[in-house]
């Protein structure tokens, strides 16, 4: 290895930026079956149909249209909002009962055009980006001129590294103009950009890294978040070290203090500014990838969701424009990370697919104060403000002068997104935040879906909004409920596994060389229909809400995590047989995990040094917002006689519902059970005693 280096940062690419002071359904009932078979191969309407009719239908007939004649809405929308290098010839090829789906077939384009040229083309001064760095009133500004010279720039680094088409590039980085260009940058020359969150340890990032067989690595130096320093650079150098496909590692200085650069490192900023301002941009499929995302499922392993260039970027551009109810100069505030598909969708494609400015949050919603969120929105004149029911809940247990001191008068929209939101958090955030006039969208959505599913349109003439409800199915979503028997169910007042019976252009294409988990996973539980893995419930009005995963998937904080994770974990203790992880209801983060371990019979084993190690486990094999809350030591776990964990009995004990455990009678030994409520007993006295002490 040649020796190491050291390098003291430029802070060129940041300080190169310019300091700114912004100025101040038609609702379903949908009973109908499950369509079996969805193939459809239709050519497209001709152009000019969205711009000249349909964009002047009612939501409500814009919505019967969309699902009567999906070709026309969905081949009109894309022939008039995208700008293609070649029409498409098709509207769409989709069988779901094969998990076959393809939209608008035979066409050229470019994302990053879409997302940059045709806006600097109109107005090249207009903000981009809003960078609200850590510290309040440091944010940066980013035009639409700036973030694509320095998207070419990005994207002639990675051509000259030896970076084509097809190829994956990692990108682990905080929230930040670079983050944002290094995903138009690989969208510009063909390659496949993964996000991985920046809070995932070097494990994690590195499994990921391999799966995606990525090329190289772009990060930073180091983080900064809520006041603090994050290193980043040495996570990356301990998860290269076992991923041998990864020829370079791009490093960006966020802060000034020096990097070890070793031999795959190369400085980002230097690299881009002998670089051209232009870069050609390839001309790709509409069924070409844009971006792997990884997500969590039922098993230990995460999922690379594949989604593709034409279909992703329009139906986020629609759902941005509808459900926030986007007009022309708005500042639309989403203060998701970019390593999430909320930020994918809606800090990135979303608003600069419609020539949005698009707020960056770096920060805390309580760096440094509770007032955060709302100076941010004062100071940078927010219109639409999108955040985490789990930031919220923090929030409101503050006093209201922290949002009252601040003008919020730039507000038009509030939404939700990632977690069921409470009807205290609702009221509040609507209330207080929003003064009773700003609708408030409960957005129901997943990685795999793209966008956004099932939303209230704020826009849509005469609809109410109910409170904590996702409502109403976006255009071109069929929600159908299934009952315990995989039967559709019809009517209101139902609950029922919530499944989509008709393709839509957001929808996940494939998970990443595994297609048939795809199938399996969303495509095999209910025959021609894609499966959410969530429940919901059906009012009498036929709005929906979503009443939780009906898999070993929990939310913690807004982030999906397997338990199935958590325990391959645990498990690599050499002291810890067995273990059995389950959510439990937590009143700011939603949920968390919740552990039950087996540990083995030693005699001088000990158990506080063994639940150290078990956090530390969680911390350095996934993130530390995995680590559980709760570790109850149990002798056993309950099984069937087939060996399968019996979860359903681990919910409710941790719960105390152990008067109301269902029926037991699969247990291949029922006194499991009285041995887990009485640890679990002994438990929460010690948690009661440790909790008073604390006060005292
Ligand atoms: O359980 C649902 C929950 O989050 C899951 C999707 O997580 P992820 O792929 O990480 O995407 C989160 C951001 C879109 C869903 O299966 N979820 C998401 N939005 C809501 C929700 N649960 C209830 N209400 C929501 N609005």
């Amino acid at each position: 290895m040649a020796a190491a280096q050291s390098r003291r940062g430029t802070g060129l690419f940041w300080t190169r930026l310019s300091r700114c002071r912004t100025p101040g359904p038609a609702q379903t009932r949908t009973g109908a079956g499950p369509h079996r078979c969805l193939s459809s191969v239709s050519a497209p309407p001709p152009p000019g149909t969205w711009s000249s009719e349909l964009s002047r239908l009612s939501h409500r007939d814009l919505y019967r249209l969309s699902v009567t004649n999906p070709d026309q809405f969905w081949g009109s929308a894309a022939a008039d909002r995208l700008r293609w290098v070649e029409p498409f010839k098709r509207v769409r090829d989709c069988d779901l009962s094969s998990g076959k789906i393809s939209w608008f077939l035979g066409g050229k384009l470019n994302v990053s055009v879409n997302c940059l040229d045709v806006h600097v083309e109109k107005h090249p001064d207009r903000a981009a980006l809003i960078w609200e760095r850590d510290e309040p009133g440091t944010e940066v500004k980013v035009t639409y001129r700036e973030l694509l010279e320095t998207t070419c720039r990005l994207a002639n680094t990675l051509k000259s590294h030896g970076i084509q088409k097809g190829d994956r590039v990692a990108v682990y980085m905080p929230v930040s103009p670079l983050a944002v260009a290094a995903m138009l940058a690989c969208a510009r020359i063909g390659a496949v950009h993964t996000v991985v969150f920046a809070g995932f340890s070097s494990e994690a990032l590195a499994g990921r890294i391999q799966d995606a067989q990525c090329k190289v690595v772009l990060t930073c130096n180091e983080a900064v978040r809520g006041g603090r320093v994050v290193p980043l650079k040495s996570t990356v150098d301990a998860a290269v070290r076992s991923c041998p496909t990864v020829q370079h590692v791009f490093v960006s200085q966020r802060t000034e203090n020096p990097t070890e650069m070793g031999p795959l490192d190369v400085p980002l900023e230097e690299a881009m500014s002998s670089q051209s301002p232009v870069c050609p941009a390839e001309p790709l499929d509409s069924e070409d990838l844009l971006f792997l995302l990884y997500t969590s499922g039922s098993t230990g392993k995460p999922k690379g969701v594949v989604h593709t260039q034409a279909g992703y970027l329009l139906y986020t551009s629609l759902t941005h424009q509808y459900v926030f109810d986007h007009r022309d100069g708005d500042v639309f505030g989403c203060v998701a990370d970019v390593g999430w598909i909320t930020g994918h969708s809606y800090v990135v494609y979303g608003p600069l697919s419609n020539g949005a400015t698009t707020v960056l949050f770096e920060s805390t919603p309580v760096y440094p104060n509770p007032g955060r969120y709302w100076e941010t929105v004062e100071r940078l004149r927010i219109s639409q403000f999108y955040g985490a029911p789990t930031a919220l809940r923090l929030l409101l247990k503050y006093d209201d002068s922290w949002v009252k001191k601040f003008d919020r008068s730039s507000l038009r929209t509030l939404g939700s997104v990632g977690e069921p939101i409470n009807h205290e958090a609702w009221h509040w955030f609507h209330s207080v935040v929003g003064e009773g006039r700003c609708p408030l969208v409960d957005t129901w959505w997943q990685t795999e879906t793209g966008g956004i599913c099932i939303a209230p349109r704020p826009a849509e003439e005469d609809a109410p909004i109910v409170p904590a409800m996702a409502m109403r199915p976006f255009f071109g979503i069929q929600p159908v409920l299934m009952g315990e028997k995989g039967e559709p169910l019809s009517g209101g007042s139902v609950t029922g596994a919530l499944c989509i019976s008709q393709p839509w252009p957001g929808m996940a294409r494939s998970i990443y060389g595994d297609h048939q988990r795809f199938i399996d996973a969303y495509f095999k539980p209910y025959p021609g229909c894609y499966f959410t893995g969530d429940g919901a419930y059906r009012s009498e009005d036929g709005y929906y809400q979503i009443t939780g995963r009906m898999d070993d998937v929990i939310n913690v904080s807004g982030h999906r995590l397997g338990t199935a994770e958590i325990e391959d974990a645990l498990d690599e203790h050499p002291a810890v047989p067995e273990t059995a992880v389950v959510g439990f209801p937590h009143d700011i983060k939603g949920e968390v995990p919740f552990a039950f371990v087996v540990l083995k019979e030693e005699s001088g084993l000990d158990r506080a040094a063994v639940l150290k190690q078990l956090r530390e486990l969680v911390t350095t094999k996934i993130a530390k917002y995995a680590v559980p809350e709760h570790f109850l030591v149990v002798k056993r776990l309950p099984k069937t006689r087939s060996g399968k964990i019996m979860r359903r009995i681990l919910r409710s004990v941790a719960m105390e519902k152990s008067g109301d455990l269902g029926d037991t009678s699969t247990l291949d030994d029922s006194s499991v059970v009285k041995e887990i409520i009485e640890a679990h007993e002994q438990y929460r006295k010690q948690r009661a005693e440790e909790e008073k002490k604390k006060q005292q």
